[in-house]
């Protein structure tokens, strides 16, 4: 528990100049979005959303409405403010709370986003098998999920399995979206420029906080932090780490 607090605390820091909190740029999650068909009656469901900026270039584009859900006080408030200030309140209801215990009814949403956040619902599988029912005819589904191709180098390996963190293949990504009889229409993987750009906002951020607050004992950790993840980022995640963005949709509708 205490490792989950530290973790979050440290992710506060890290991703406050985020706009999109993963690595992929606003042109890019609009390119997928525009496959959509979303217009103003258009109701998404934003699962782990964050500061809002994703479910609010939605909303700006399409004129659509976004239920937002995110089990973090800072980023529901900074996503309210957000959609306040610029005029969207009434394009979105946020709920700060576990997406676990938030009920997905069936058929409602014309679109579902879940960037990174799927194992909200442990795992990338699961996650499908609640969105392919909650989403409408027609409706779509826009996932985001690492995977990395075998074999991964030992010591990269130990340290993920050091985690419990099962980092799988696209092919067996692929599987659990042909097993919950769903079709993949697109497929993005976030470029070599969109993740470096992603990884170094977050260690510039707590540099600089560490910088403002040089007696801040937490932030010197969180320092050493930043610094382990360009070794494990510079050292593998770069060369063998994917974070593929897929369109989907079910068969047949
Ligand atoms: C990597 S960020 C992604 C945010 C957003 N999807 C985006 O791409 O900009 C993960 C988000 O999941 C949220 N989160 C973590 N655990 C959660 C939970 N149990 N229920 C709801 N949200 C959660 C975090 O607060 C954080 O905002």
């Amino acid at each position: 528990m205490a490792d989950q607090l530290e973790s979050a605390a440290y992710y506060h820091i890290a991703y406050e100049p985020h706009s999109i909190m993963n690595p992929l740029s606003d042109e890019r999650f609009l390119l997928l979005a525009r496959q959509c068909g979303l217009d103003r009656n258009s109701r998404v469901l934003d699962i782990g959303s964050g500061n809002g900026w994703s479910s609010y270039l939605l909303c700006r584009e399409f004129g659509c409405h976004s239920t937002q859900i995110d089990i973090s006080e800072q980023w529901t408030a900074r996503a309210r403010l957000l959609f306040s200030r610029e005029g969207l309140s009434t394009h979105t209801d946020i709920h700060c709370m576990d997406a676990a215990s938030f009920f997905c009814e069936d058929n409602a949403y014309d679109l579902v986003l879940c960037l990174g956040t799927a194992l909200l619902y442990e795992g990338f599988g699961p996650a499908l098998d609640v969105f392919a029912r909650t989403i409408r005819r027609n409706g779509c589904i826009i996932i985001g999920e690492l995977s990395a191709e075998p074999p991964l180098p030992k010591r990269y390996k130990d340290y993920l399995a050091s985690f419990d963190w099962d980092m799988t293949g696209s092919r067996t990504l692929l599987r659990a979206i042909d097993d919950r009889g769903l079709e993949l229409l697109w497929a993005l993987r976030s470029t070599p420029d969109e993740w470096d750009r992603y990884m170094s906002m977050q260690w510039k951020a707590v540099s600089d906080r560490a910088r403002a607050h040089p007696d801040d004992a937490q932030l010197q950790e969180f320092l050493d932090w930043a610094r382990d993840e360009q070794e494990t980022y510079l050292r593998y995640q770069r060369h063998h780490v994917d974070w593929n963005v897929f369109l989907l949709r079910r068969l047949g509708d």
